[in-house]
Order: C-alpha cells, then sequence, then structure tokens
C-alpha cells in the first residue's frame, strides 16, 4: 500500500491562532508541515520570516518542511537548520551554484530540495538528480496560495517520475499548488509522494478532517 504523505500547508493558516492550527495538525493525520518562506524579491510577496518559523518550531511535532521562495538562500542555510528545519527546499531559478547549495544544506543535517517553477524544465536536474532528496514540483506561480493548479504538472510529474528511476536516485516528488480532493490520486499514480495543501485544507470546514480525506484518497 502506498503512503503518499499530506504536507499542509500553514500559509493558509490563521496567523492570529496559529498554536491552535499547529496543534490541530500534530493531532490530524498531516505528515509534514509545508512553511512558505517569501523575500517578496524571488517571489512578489512576502510571507513571514525567522520569528514566527521559531515559534512554529515550538510547538510543531512533525517534521518541517521549508520551502524558501527567496533569492540568494545559501546566506540562511544555517539559520533555518537551527530554526529546527527537517528539509530545507531551495528554488532552482534562485541557486546559481545548485550543486554547492545542496551539499550546504546536508552539510546542516537537513535533507535537501529543489523546486521548480511551471516554466523550468525537468531536463535540467539530470545531472544533479541523485544529490537531490526531494523536488518540489511547482503547480502554480509561487507566491500566493488558492491559486488554481496547472494541469501541465501530471506531465511533469511523470517525467519527473522517469529521470529518478533511470537515475536510479531515491528522490521524493512533491507537489506544491493548488492541490485538492480533484486531482491529488491523479498526481499520486503520476508518480507523487508528498502531496501540499494550503487553502484546500484550512479553508474546509473541518481542516482535520480534510487532511485525513486526502490522506486515504491518496494511500491506496
Ligand atoms: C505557493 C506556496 C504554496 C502554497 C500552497 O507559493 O509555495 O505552498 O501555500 O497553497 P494552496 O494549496 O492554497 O495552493
Ligand atoms: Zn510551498
Amino acid at each position: 500500500m502506498k503512503n503518499t504523505l499530506i504536507a499542509p500547508s500553514v500559509l493558509a493558516a490563521d496567523f492570529a491562532n496559529l498554536q491552535r492550527d499547529i496543534e490541530m495538525l500534530n493531532n490530524s493525520e498531516a505528515d509534514w508541515l509545508h512553511i512558505d518562506i517569501m523575500d517578496g524579491l524571488f517571489v512578489p510577496n512576502i510571507s513571514f520570516g525567522m520569528p514566527v518559523l521559531q515559534a512554529i518550531s515550538k510547538h510543531a511535532k512533525k517534521t518541517i518542511d521549508v520551502h524558501l521562495m527567496i533569492i540568494d538562500p545559501d546566506r540562511y542555510i544555517k539559520t533555518f537548520a537551527q530554526l529546527g528545519s527537517n528539509i530545507l527546499t531551495v528554488h532552482y531559478e534562485a541557486c546559481p551554484h545548485l550543486h554547492r547549495t545542496l551539499q550546504a544544506i546536508k552539510a546542516e543535517g537537513m535533507k535537501a530540495g529543489v523546486a521548480l517553477n511551471p516554466h523550468t524544465n525537468i531536463d535540467l536536474l539530470e545531472d544533479v538528480i541523485q544529490d537531490i532528496d526531494m523536488v518540489c514540483i511547482m503547480s502554480v506561480n509561487p507566491g500566493f496560495g488558492g491559486q488554481s493548479f496547472i494541469e501541465n504538472t501530471f506531465a511533469k510529474v511523470k517525467k519527473l517520475k522517469a529521470l529518478i528511476q533511470r537515475k536510479n536516485a531515491v528522490t521524493l516528488i512533491e507537489v506544491d499548488g493548488g492541490v485538492t480532493s480533484k486531482n491529488a490520486k491523479q498526481l499520486v499514480d503520476a508518480g507523487a509522494d508528498v502531496l501540499v495543501a494550503g487553502s484546500f485544507v484550512f479553508s474546509s470546514q473541518n481542516p482535520a478532517q480534510t487532511i485525513k480525506e486526502l490522506k486515504q484518497l491518496t494511500s491506496q
């Protein structure tokens, strides 16, 4: 039986009730907490930074999956390790020396992820895939929650899965943006291992129940 990992995005939580929402996630079937860090430069939005992540880490009992949507992420690798990040994902488009960045993340004891914008081709990872613990395929243009899913993502996930198999890599495939119960199963069938869901979870009547349903739908 497949165990698809569900990573609710805290970007869609109620920041005035952050502890309540983190505890809801702790008590839910969520596998990871997805944390979106935006700098207003790499993406046209600013989310939250280190003090907020520190507050989240204090209460979180699950794997902390940090998605850096920032330029020059090398500056902050050590800091994110100290703040409790278990997985640190940088953007391909923000890293001119990606191989070096990945080694630096691992040297801090974290898993190393690489996110690809919707226009970035999977083939660009051919020479580095064995060094990547997780590829995050963006299924929206990064910067905002609540956007609609880009259909070309299914083809990208399949292409990435084929690359991982061809290279005998053990890289996980995460999909981020516009994930709902409508596309979740099809993403997993295409090869996704981790699904990020923000607004679909937090806008629902019962977020913990929605997480449970996503988990059931994708882990058969
Ligand atoms: C988008 C972020 C996503 C976002 C997902 O830039 O990287 O993680 O929080 O939110 P939804 O699921 O609402 O598209
Ligand atoms: Zn994200």
